[in-house]
């Protein structure tokens, strides 16, 4: 009825969908996620857990969709700032696959819904065999939530797209403190190298804000684009995970093929797709291996393919490199995922609207899967 209709656009705020709200939403909610969680003269991250950092000599994080992706990240972030060996999997793989684990292994499971089955299950298994566990999760008192020994709270409020925008930058946010909070405690991070982060952590609002600034660059970027079949998405480091959940939201919400790859992997299979017709969305924003991924760009280009590239705000050079240049504020390479991966949230809601997708409710997915 038009009564339900009115409620519904008043919950939307103005904006066209769920979805889009999402998006605008996460300046704020990245205010919450880090909100109170610094100490020490910000040098120091203080999150509620039971759990003793020194008892732990490995972590396992498992989770289904957008969370594995964030726990991508969260393998980066905690080998390289806690030097703790990570692995992630695909919770449905490691709940069949009789796991190696024992108590001084940290499984960490990552969920908005805190429902999801696979999950669930993968968060039970761990306990069988004692590992010790930690929830990373949105949604308050969900079964993961009353199953795990510690949960971490992203606090991105409620999301209502069945594509998860606020939720993954969170998490990301979320594993960006266990990661500085794990390497202080086990003393593999000095107190300068935390603050540094810690700085850039705290500039994240503003710096996400700026992003979605870019948002008429990217809608231009959509529309020349929204009629192809297929879409290529590259991304090295802590920014392999962004090109996978680039893709992820575009196949989700526009239904076009999508595939995401690590920058340095194309040469071992995926160019022999590239022509003119499969536009490669590249993340060239600043990092170690910025040079390495020009190289790629290259490659790409002399076989006619078309890049558009995400790069750091400065970076003119890489115009020579690209088709199509979105522009995103510079931060720490670590720190970086955050940002970039909403300007590939805008590219797949451009898209997507721009081909008349229902963009809250994609056909064939739920928000939340809690049965196999
Ligand atoms: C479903 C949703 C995905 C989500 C995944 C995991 O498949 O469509 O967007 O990433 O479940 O959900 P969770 O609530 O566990 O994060």
């Amino acid at each position: 009825t038009t009564i339900e209709w009115d409620a519904e656009a008043a919950e939307k705020a103005g904006f066209e969908h769920f979805m889009l709200k999402e998006i605008y939403e996460q300046p704020t909610v990245l205010q919450h996620t880090l909100g109170g969680r610094f100490a020490g003269n910000g040098t120091d991250v203080q999150l509620e857990l039971g759990l003793d950092p020194l008892a732990v000599d490995r972590v396992v994080i498992s989770a289904c969709g957008t969370a594995f992706y964030s726990g991508l990240v969260g393998e980066y972030l905690i080998e390289r700032l806690a030097r703790l060996p990570v692995e992630v999997e695909i919770a449905s793989e490691f709940r069949y696959r009789e796991p190696v684990l024992d108590e001084r292994t940290l499984c960490v499971v990552v969920s908005q819904s805190g429902e999801t089955i696979d999950t669930l299950e993968a968060l039970r298994e761990a306990k069988r065999q004692g590992a010790r566990t930690l929830a990373v999760l949105n949604a308050k008192g969900s079964s993961i939530s009353r199953e795990a020994d510690d949960v971490l709270y992203i606090h991105a409020g409620p999301e209502i797209g069945v594509a998860s925008t606020k939720a993954y930058t969170a998490m990301v946010a979320a594993f960006e403190l266990l990661a500085i909070f794990l390497g202080r405690a086990r003393g593999v991070l000095s107190g300068e190298a935390a603050a540094e982060l810690i700085r850039a952590l705290r500039a994240l609002p503003g710096l996400v804000e700026e992003t979605l600034g870019a948002r008429p660059e990217i809608a231009a970027v959509a529309e020349a684009f929204k009629d192809k079949r297929d879409y290529l998405f590259l991304g090295r480091g802590a920014n392999y995970p962004t090109a996978l959940e680039g893709a992820l939201k575009l196949k989700e919400i526009s239904y076009i093929h999508a595939e995401a790859y690590a920058t340095g992997e194309m040469k071992h299979g995926p160019i022999a797709l590239i022509d003119a017709d499969m536009p490669v969305v590249a993340v060239a924003t600043a990092s170690a291996l910025y040079d390495k991924t020009i190289s790629n760009l290259q490659e790409v280009r002399a076989r006619d393919g078309v890049v558009i590239a995400l790069a750091s705000r400065g970076d003119e050079a890489i115009r020579a490199h690209a088709d199509h240049v979105i522009y995103v504020p510079r931060t720490l390479e670590l720190v970086s995922p955050i940002v970039n991966v909403v300007a590939l949230q805008l590219l797949a809601y451009e898209t997507a609207a721009r081909l008349g997708r229902d963009v809250d409710q994609p056909r064939n997915l739920a928000k939340s899967v809690t049965v196999e």
